[in-house]
């Protein structure tokens, strides 16, 4: 999430002179309008730059499929050998000038783009969240409401305070370190989909991207001593001497799992099974112009691949466009 969840970052957003409380420039924006209002309230408002996931660095390579994906889905991405691929690394927040190590940096984003041979392309969108802190568009929106109305001399319990209270997943999801690398982080799609094989049988899965360097954190306070582009710039120095290896997976439901609440993870003992391999074997030479035109929607997925019932997918894809609408003008 891509959003400051943790009580305490409102003291902190406030010392990095995030706070802000303008009127609302629309008096009746859609649930994904009013939520990039917020966002650009929160982190403020960067010409140019993505409303969240803000800092980034671009990345190529390929993905090869398993066999055990194609069985799953008839979808396009698995059905021959090796898919070229772009993806874009990134920190929470809409402040492209946030420091790697900041908590808030957490969680760090994986967008990948398949590009496939007859010109279409494929999306999964990914972060290093292990459950969302809310279960609708219209709770991210109050979450991020009740950030604005909860400035550091409100008498408490604040709004943020309340919200909390009464969304406990808020706190859950916050549970999160800093990776040692960009390249030592488990991603998850939190939201579900669903496979559909080519005799039209159906299975609910979530993504899970999955580093075959292993997983590695540091401490809180070793984070904040790093410097500030240490994730942006270890990525490309990485690269130049090998390529970065992930295993696409998915974590797999069992009849009677529900998809439609990404606050509720399914139970660790689910199966997760290989979908195939992503090697990434170089950084754009231009990552800050590799980016801007690059967008990413949750609902980009082919015939094979459906979202499910968790509305998030939905407000995620209209919020993504309003960002990319705002930022390319
Ligand atoms: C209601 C829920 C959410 C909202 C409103 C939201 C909103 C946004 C927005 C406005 C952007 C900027 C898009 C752009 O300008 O291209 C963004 C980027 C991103 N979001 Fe979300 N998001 C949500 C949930 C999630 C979840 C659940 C995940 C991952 C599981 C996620 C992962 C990402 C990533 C990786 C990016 C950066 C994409 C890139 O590199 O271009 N988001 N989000």
């Amino acid at each position: 999430m891509h959003l400051p969840i943790r009580v305490t970052m409102l003291a902190a957003s406030a010392a990095l002179g995030l706070l802000a409380t303008p009127a609302r420039a629309d008096d009746t924006p859609t649930v994904p309008e009013q939520i990039v209002n917020d966002m650009n309230k929160v982190w403020g408002s960067h010409p140019g730059i993505r409303a969240n996931h803000a800092k980034g660095v671009v990345t190529e390579g390929t993905f090869t499929p398993s066999p055990t994906a194609k069985a799953l889905s008839k979808a396009n991405i698995f059905a021959g050998g090796a898919v070229p691929v772009t993806i874009r690394f990134s920190d929470a927040t809409g402040v492209p000038t946030l420091p790697d190590g900041n908590a808030y940096a957490n969680p760090h984003g994986m967008a990948i783009k398949f590009h496939l041979a007859d010109g279409s392309d494929v999306d999964v969108v990914t972060n290093s969240l292990k459950l969302f802190p809310v279960a609708t568009g219209e709770e991210f929106a109050a979450l991020f409401e009740a950030i604005i109305a909860s400035p550091p001399d409100a008498p408490h319990p604040n709004k943020l305070e309340q919200f909390v209270g009464s969304h406990p997943a808020v706190i859950a999801a916050s549970k999160l370190d800093t990776p040692t690398s960009l390249a030592r982080e488990i991603y998850n799609g939190v939201d579900a989909f669903i496979f559909v094989d080519a005799a039209g049988k159906r299975q609910a899965f979530r993504w899970k991207i999955i580093p075959a360097a292993g997983t590695e954190y540091l401490s809180a306070d070793d984070a904040g001593k790093q410097a500030p582009d240490f994730l942006m710039q270890e990525m490309p120095a990485r690269l130049a001497k090998a390529p970065v290896v992930f295993s696409l997976s998915a974590q797999l439901a069992e009849p009677g799992d529900q998809t439609i609440d990404p606050t509720k993870p399914w139970p660790a003992e689910r199966k997760v099974v290989e979908l195939g391999t992503i090697t990434i074997t170089k950084a754009a030479a231009d990552s800050a112009a590799a980016e801007k035109p690059l967008l990413f929607l949750p609902t980009n997925v082919p015939d094979g691949i459906e979202p499910s019932d968790d509305p998030i997918i939905d407000t995620r894809t209209q919020a993504y466009a309003v960002s990319f609408g705002r930022r390319s003008q």
